[in-house]
Order: C-alpha cells, then sequence, then structure tokens
C-alpha cells in the first residue's frame, strides 16, 4: 500500500526548518503533501497563494512532493486526498503541549488517521516562522533561515512596514 503524508502548517514564511522536514518526510513516504493552511486565526503576513507560492519554488524538484492549499478542517482534507499521516515537526518540549492537544483532537475527529512527528535538524530547532518575519522587518538578515527567493519576498512585504 503506498502510503501518503499529509504535512500541514501555516508556512508564513516556509524556513528552512520546514524545508528540512519535508526532506526527511519524502525518504519515508511515497507521497507527501505540503498542506498549506489558510489559517484565518492567525492573520498571515502573506496570502495562502503566496505561501503557495512560496513554498513551490523551495521545494522545487523534490520529486514525491506536491504542494497544496487548503480552507478547510485537516482531517476532512486528509480523507479527501486519501492520505493515512498527518506529519508534524516537533522542535523542542514547548511545541509539545500544542501539538499534543491537535493530534488528540484530530484523533478525535478521525480516529483512522495517524499523527506522526519527525525532528528537524539540530541546527532549525529554534527556527520558527514569526521569529524570521520580526528579524526581517527590523533590517535583520535572514539568509541563513530561509531559501533567498523568501529573503527576497521578505525584504519586499517588509519594505516600508
Ligand atoms: N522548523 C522550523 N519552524 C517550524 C517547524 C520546523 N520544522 N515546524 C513548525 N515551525 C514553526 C512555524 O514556523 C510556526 O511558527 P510561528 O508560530 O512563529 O509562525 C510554528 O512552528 C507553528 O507553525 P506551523 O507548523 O506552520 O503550524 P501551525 O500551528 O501554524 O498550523 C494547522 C496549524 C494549520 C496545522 C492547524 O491550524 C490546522 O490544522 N488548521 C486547519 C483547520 C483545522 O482543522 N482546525 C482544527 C484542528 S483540530
Amino acid at each position: 500500500m503506498k502510503i501518503t503524508a499529509i504535512y500541514p502548517g501555516t508556512f508564513d514564511p516556509i524556513t528552512n526548518g520546514h524545508t528540512d522536514l519535508v526532506h526527511r518526510a519524502a525518504q519515508l513516504f511515497d507521497h507527501v503533501i505540503v498542506a498549506v493552511a489558510a489559517n484565518t486565526t492567525k492573520t498571515p503576513a502573506f496570502s495562502l497563494d503566496e505561501r503557495v507560492e512560496m513554498a513551490h519554488t523551495v521545494l522545487d524538484g523534490i520529486k514525491n512532493v506536491e504542494i497544496c492549499g487548503f480552507d478547510s478542517l485537516l482531517v476532512h482534507f486528509v480523507t479527501e486526498r486519501g492520505a493515512q499521516v498527518i506529519l508534524r515537526g516537533l522542535r523542542a518540549v514547548s511545541d509539545f503541549e500544542y501539538e499534543f492537544q491537535l493530534a488528540g483532537m484530530n484523533r478525535k475527529l478521525a480516529p483512522k488517521i495517524e499523527t506522526l512527528f519527525l525532528m528537524p535538524a539540530e541546527q532549525y530547532a529554534y527556527i520558527s516562522s514569526s521569529l524570521v518575519r520580526e528579524i526581517a522587518r527590523l533590517g535583520g538578515d535572514v539568509s541563513e533561515f530561509v531559501h533567498p527567493h523568501v529573503k527576497a519576498a521578505l525584504q519586499e512585504r517588509m519594505r516600508g512596514v
């Protein structure tokens, strides 16, 4: 049986930590769908289309990875796509409580879907999209944390903000 894993997130913007996780997942699963959430609870800095476009550019060339936007309940999206696994990254203990709640709720809603966790490489353990946005906004260098295309998009977006 072919296993499809869905890696959901806001990706506002996609960072090297997210990319690291996708590369790891692509080696483990037959098909990986990076699911970019519209996420109305977070008021993202980039529109859904912009976040999807950035993910496309950054992840270009990994042949079993697909990028897709979604605006529905995650478990509905997972079922629609015939996937079996929700994939999340765990960077530190501080991520655990939220992830525990999310995984528990998703299991309640769809008991057959499993949530699996992967750890990003150590050097990405402290990266988050909001920190990257803040550093860019204040004129700091984000080259180490994001793809050059994302860096350019951040500079463009933060100009004059
Ligand atoms: N490397 C670096 N940073 C990472 C990372 C990694 N491997 N994994 C996560 N992060 C960071 C992100 O940059 C983000 O940082 P920020 O909060 O500073 O912006 C943070 O960790 C969490 O972001 P992300 O992984 O994108 O997840 P999220 O919490 O934004 O996404 C959804 C949550 C989209 C999965 C969830 O809201 C959802 O499922 N929504 C769909 C609607 C739904 O079904 N809701 C009910 C759920 S029960």
